[in-house]
Parts: structure tokens; sequence; C-alpha cells
């Protein structure tokens, strides 16, 4: 990422009274759980009576209904050819929260010009309005589009696992996104932990560098345990909370859900 491509222009929403409410789900890394989590952050919020909305912004390789094992007749894709508008290809799923699915593998969403992206976001935040909150499933990386779309975010959880890599990459997406106030908050979540110490020290690890080289100190938004039932629930195109709801995984991010609604 060079400075030169750094996002300078975002439009404020048009009116100040709106709450903000769209929680960005990141990494600097793939693969260390956001979607998995987007979802189950999703349910959770909807188990605990919120009105939820996810929404797959994974441009490129959107997987959300993938995991749930869900077909989406219209999609991100029907609203970008204009076939239909956000609202309408938000689906209910049987966990009591509203979807929102992308379109993988076509390219047609990852190549959107930059004025497409801020009114599809102008047009989620319009849609927020009717939730409690929005959950907002990114793709991986520091990349203008994943940054574009989770501009005005209330909060933006970056996941990390105790890899090298991944602990590094947060901390690129961190110093990034910071630098563009592209959201009120960032928070950093621990997925895969071996237990809460370990969880524990890869967050220190993080805050040290965040500290000492961008003088930030984002908090800890929770630590999720490693737990096979996640690749269970998966495999089966399966919700963990519908699964198997008593997973540690599960608790860990109802935790999380919890904590964030106290916010609100
Ligand atoms: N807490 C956990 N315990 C065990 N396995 C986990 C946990 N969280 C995620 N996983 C595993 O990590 C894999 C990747 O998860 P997921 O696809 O949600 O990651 P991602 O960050 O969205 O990836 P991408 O960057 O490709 O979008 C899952 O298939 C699952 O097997
Ligand atoms: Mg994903």
């Amino acid at each position: 990422m060079t400075p030169s491509s750094t996002i300078t222009a975002f439009p404020a929403p048009a009116s100040a009274t709106r709450k903000r409410n769209i929680i960005a789900v990141a990494s600097g890394k793939g693969g260390v759980g956001k979607t998995w989590f987007s979802i189950t952050l999703a349910h959770a919020l909807a188990r605990a009576g919120r009105k939820a909305l996810l929404f797959d912004g994974d441009l490129g390789l959107a997987n959300v209904d993938v995991q749930l094992g869900m077909t989406a007749q219209r999609d991100l894709g029907s609203v970008i050819t204009g076939e239909a508008t956000l609202a309408q290809v938000a689906k209910p799923y049987e966990g009591g929260f509203d979807i929102i699915a992308g379109r993988s593998g076509t390219g047609m969403l990852a190549t959107l010009p930059a004025s497409r992206l801020l009114s599809l976001r102008a047009e989620l935040q319009l849609l927020s309005q009717n939730y409690d909150w929005v959950v907002l499933d990114l793709g991986a990386g520091i990349e203008r589009t994943v940054r574009l779309l989770m501009g005005h975010s209330r909060a933006c959880l970056v996941l990390t696992t105790d890899e090298p890599t991944a602990i590094t990459d947060a901390y690129a997406y961190i110093k990034v996104t910071a630098a563009e106030h592209l959201a009120e908050s960032t928070q950093i979540v621990v997925n895969m932990a071996a237990n809460q110490r370990e969880g524990e020290r890869v967050y220190g690890s993080l805050l040290r560098a965040c500290r000492e080289f961008l003088k930030l100190e984002p908090p800890l938004a929770g630590i999720i345990r490693r737990d096979d039932r996640v690749k269970d629930s998966i495999r089966r195109q399966t919700a963990l909370l519908t699964r198997h709801p008593a997973a540690e995984a599960a608790s860990d991010v109802e935790s999380i859900a919890r904590r964030l609604d106290q916010s609100r």
C-alpha cells in the first residue's frame, strides 16, 4: 500500500443525527476467522433480542452463504446490476437475523469503481437505520475497496490469531485505517487462542506495537478460543450457535456481542 493510494475523500453521512451502528470485521491476514466470527456475532446479537443485519462485504470472495449453506436468489450482484435495492436483497435467515449475500468469484464486485462503492456504502448506511446492528464482513487486507466500504463504521473489529504474520498484518491494518479515521473506534479480537492467557499475550504484543509506533491503544474486544466445533459447524454449513450453542467459541463470541451491545 503506497501513501499515494490512501483515501482522502470520505463524504460524511447526509444526516448527523443518524445512529452509527455498523460494526466492520476486518483483518490484515486472510483466513483468521472473519466470516465465521461475523456470522456468529450477528447470530449472538439476534439471540440477545437485537435486530441484526449481516452484510457480506468480501467483494472478491464472498462466502457467508457458503458457510451457512444457503442459496441467495438475489445478492449484492443484483444490486450492482440495478435489478434490486439493497433492502430487497436482505433475506431473513433462520438464526433470526437478516443477511445480504455477496457474489463470489465473478470479479463483478471486486472491480467496482470508487464512486459505486461509496454509493453502496451510503445505501447500506441508510438501510442500517432499520436495524440495531449491522455486521460487515470484509475481505482481508488493506485494499482500497475494503477501506471504502468500512468508512464511517461505529467500530472496526480487527481479528488476529497468534501467528506472527497475522499480528503484523493486523498492525498494518490498524495503522492505515487509523490514519484515515475510518471508524469511530478500533478494537482487537484475538481468535483461535489456545486459552485466555495466550490470547492476552497476543493482544499484549499487538498493543505494544500500536503504543510505541502509532501512539494508539486499541482496546481488546475479546478473545475467542480455538474450538473444533467451529470447523464441524462450517463443514456442515450450519451456524455454530445453532449446532453447538454451548461451544466455548460460541460463548466467547456471545460475550463480545454483550459488551458491544452495552455500548449502544
Ligand atoms: N475459533 C476458532 N476455532 C477453530 N477454528 C476456527 C476458529 N475460527 C475460525 N476457524 C477456522 O478458520 C477457518 C477460516 O475462517 P473464515 O473463513 O471465517 O476466515 P476469514 O478470515 O473470513 O477468511 P478470508 O480472509 O479468506 O475471508 C474456518 O474454516 C475455521 O475452520
Ligand atoms: Mg471471509
